[in-house]
C-alpha cells in the first residue's frame, strides 16, 4: 500500500475590532483597507484540521464538518498552488525528498464552533488549512509567509497565524506580496484582555463576508469615506491604544468600528443585515452599562453576523459575566467566556 504522510493543526479565531470589509482585487484578495484583530483562545473556539498526501489519492479532497466541499473554487486553489510550489522548490533543491508536490491531498476539517455564522470561521479555517499542508510539506516559511496565502483563502485568515494583537496591513504593491499580517503585540503585553462570546444565532448567515462586502464597496456612498478617511487614522490610534494598554481608547474605538461596518452594509444596494434584535439588545445594554459607570467596561463587536463578542479586562469579569447571565439569561456561549490567547496554530506532525 502506499505511504501516506499527515499533518494536523489547531488554528484560532480572530475577531476584528477594526473591520476589513471590501477588497480592492479580489483574485488575490487584496483589502481597501488595513485591519486589526485579536487572537481568541483555542480552548473554547477553534478548528482542527488534517492534511494527508498520498500517491495512492486520487483527487484533491476537502471535508469540512463532515460534508466533502469542493476544492477546485479559485480561493483554495489559490493556497494549494502556492504551497505546492513552495514544496516543489524543496524537493529540486533535495531530491532524496518524497515528492509531495505531485501527490493528491486529502484535507479533513473540523470547526468546534458555528461555521459561517459571523464567528470567523473562514479565518480559522484558512489557518489550519494552510497551516497543516506547510507542516505537511515540511515549508520553513514564516508565519508572516504562510498570512499572504492564507489571505488568499480568506482575508480574515491572515491574522489567525498570530496570536496576541494581529494587524493586517493592506499593503500597496499590485502582487499582493507586501498584504500580510503582522504581530501588533502578544498576549502576554496586555494579559488581563479577555472576551466573551454570544451566540445569538448558529444559523449559517444568508449573505456570506465575501459577497456581502463585495455589495458594500460597489454601492454604499459612505464606503469611501470609511477606507480613506476614518480607517487610516483609526488604525493608528487603536495600534497605540493596544501599546498604550488604553482600554478606554481601545474599547470606544471598537464600538465605533463594528458600529460603522454594519452602518456602511446598511448603506449598501441592496442593503445587508448581519445584526438581529438580540444583537441591537446586547449594544444597548452595554451602552448603558458603559454610560452609568462613566467608563468603558466592556466593548462589543459583531463581525459578519448576528453573534456578539465583547472586549473587557479582567477586572471587570465578575460585572461582565455576571450582566450577561442576568440580562440576556437564554444565550448560548462558551460559559461566555474565552479568554485573549497566544495562540499560534499548534502543529502535530507525523507519519503514517
Ligand atoms: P464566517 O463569518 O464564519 O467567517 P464566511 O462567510 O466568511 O463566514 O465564510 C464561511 C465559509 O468559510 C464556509 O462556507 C467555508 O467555505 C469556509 N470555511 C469555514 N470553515 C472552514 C474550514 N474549517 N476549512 C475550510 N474552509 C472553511
Ligand atoms: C466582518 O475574511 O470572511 O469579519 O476574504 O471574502 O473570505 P473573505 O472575507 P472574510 O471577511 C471578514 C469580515 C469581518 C471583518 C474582519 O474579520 O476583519
Ligand atoms: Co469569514
Amino acid at each position: 500500500m502506499a505511504k501516506i504522510y499527515s499533518a494536523s493543526t489547531t488554528a484560532p479565531v480572530n475577531i476584528a475590532t477594526l473591520k476589513y470589509w471590501g477588497k480592492r482585487d479580489t483574485k488575490l484578495n487584496l483589502p481597501t483597507n488595513s485591519s486589526i484583530s485579536v487572537t481568541l483562545s483555542q480552548d473554547d473556539l477553534r478548528t482542527f484540521t488534517t492534511a494527508a498526501a498520498s500517491e495512492a489519492f486520487t483527487k484533491d479532497t476537502l471535508w469540512l464538518n463532515g460534508t466533502e466541499e469542493s476544492v477546485t473554487g479559485a480561493r483554495t486553489s489559490a493556497c494549494l498552488a502556492e504551497l505546492r510550489a513552495l514544496r516543489k522548490s524543496l524537493e529540486d533543491a533535495d531530491p532524496s525528498l518524497p515528492p509531495l508536490s505531485t501527490y493528491k491531498l486529502h484535507i479533513v476539517s473540523e470547526n468546534n464552533f458555528p461555521t459561517a455564522a459571523g464567528l470567523a470561521s473562514s479565518a480559522a479555517g484558512f489557518a489550519a488549512l494552510v497551516r497543516a499542508i506547510a507542516d505537511l510539506y515540511e515549508l520553513p516559511q514564516s508565519a508572516e509567509e504562510l498570512s499572504r496565502i492564507a489571505r488568499q483563502g480568506s482575508g480574515s485568515a491572515c491574522r489567525s497565524l498570530f496570536g496576541g494583537y494581529v494587524a493586517w496591513e493592506m499593503g500597496e504593491k499590485e502582487d499582493g506580496s507586501d498584504s500580510r499580517a503582522v504581530q501588533i503585540a502578544t498576549e502576554t503585553d496586555w494579559p488581563d484582555m479577555r472576551a466573551a462570546i454570544l451566540v445569538v444565532s448558529a444559523k449559517k448567515k444568508e449573505t456570506s463576508s465575501t459577497t456581502g462586502m463585495q455589495t458594500t464597496a460597489k454601492t454604499s456612498p459612505l464606503f469611501k469615506h470609511r477606507v480613506e478617511v476614518v480607517v487610516p487614522e483609526r488604525f493608528k490610534v487603536m495600534s497605540k491604544s493596544i501599546l498604550d494598554k488604553d482600554f478606554e481608547t481601545f474599547g470606544q474605538l471598537t464600538m465605533a468600528d463594528s458600529n460603522q461596518f454594519h452602518a456602511v452594509c446598511l448603506d449598501s444596494s441592496p442593503p445587508v443585515f448581519y445584526m438581529n434584535d438580540v444583537s441591537r439588545n446586547v449594544i444597548s445594554l452595554i451602552e448603558k452599562v458603559n454610560n452609568l459607570a462613566g467608563r468603558v467596561v466592556a466593548a462589543y463587536t459583531f463581525d459578519a453576523g448576528p453573534n456578539a463578542v465583547l472586549y473587557y479586562l479582567e477586572k471587570d469579569e465578575p460585572i461582565v459575566l455576571g450582566l450577561l447571565k442576568a440580562a440576556l439569561p437564554d444565550l448560548d456561549g462558551w460559559q461566555n467566556k474565552a479568554t485573549v490567547s497566544a495562540a499560534v496554530p499548534d502543529g502535530v506532525s507525523e507519519d503514517m
